[in-house]
C-alpha cells in the first residue's frame, strides 16, 4: 500500500467551519497534515468536490486512468451523497482498487435519513464516528495495522 486517495464530498471543503458541534473545528488541510506525519510511507492524494459527476471522475481516474497515478486504495466520504447516490456506489464498484467509506460524525445515529448509504454494500470497510480520526483510522484498515 503506497499511494492512497482520499475523496472528499459536498460540504466536505468547510470542515473546521461549517457545524464544528457535528464535525469539528478541524480543517481538511490540518487533518492531511497529520496524516502526512503519521504516514510517512505512504503518498496520500487529496481531491475534494461539491458535485456528484466530479466524485465519478475522479473515481474512475482511480481506477482507469495512467497507470502511474492510480492509487493502491481509496478513501472516500461522499457526504451527503452517500444517502442518495447510486452513480457514486456504481462508480465504486466499477473501480478495481478497494474503497473504505468514512464519515466525520455518527451517521448511524442523527437524522434517519442518514442511516442508509448505498457505498456501504461496495466498499471494503465503513468507518464513522471518531471525527478527523476517521481517516486514520481508514488508513491502518486499508495496511493492515
Ligand atoms: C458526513 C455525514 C453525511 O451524512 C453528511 O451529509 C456529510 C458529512 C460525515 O462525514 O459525517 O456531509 O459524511
Amino acid at each position: 500500500m503506497k499511494r492512497i486517495l482520499i475523496i472528499n464530498g459536498p460540504n466536505l471543503n468547510l470542515l473546521g467551519r461549517r457545524q464544528p458541534e457535528i464535525y469539528g473545528h478541524t480543517t481538511m488541510d490540518e487533518i492531511l497534515a497529520d496524516l502526512g506525519r503519521e504516514f510517512p510511507q505512504i503518498e496520500i492524494d487529496y481531491y475534494q468536490s461539491n458535485h456528484e459527476g466530479c466524485i465519478i471522475d475522479r473515481l474512475q481516474e482511480a481506477g482507469y486512468g495512467p497507470e502511474p497515478s492510480r492509487p493502491d486504495a481509496v478513501i472516500l466520504n461522499a457526504g451527503g451523497y452517500t444517502h442518495t447516490s447510486v452513480a457514486i456506489a456504481d462508480a465504486v464498484a466499477a473501480i478495481p482498487q478497494p474503497v473504505v467509506e468514512v464519515h466525520l460524525s455518527d451517521v448511524a445515529n442523527r437524522e434517519p435519513f442518514r442511516r442508509h448509504s448505498y457505498l456501504t454494500a461496495v466498499c471494503v470497510a465503513t468507518i464513522t464516528a471518531l471525527g478527523p480520526a476517521v481517516y486514520s483510522q481508514a488508513i491502518k484498515t486499508l495496511i493492515g495495522v
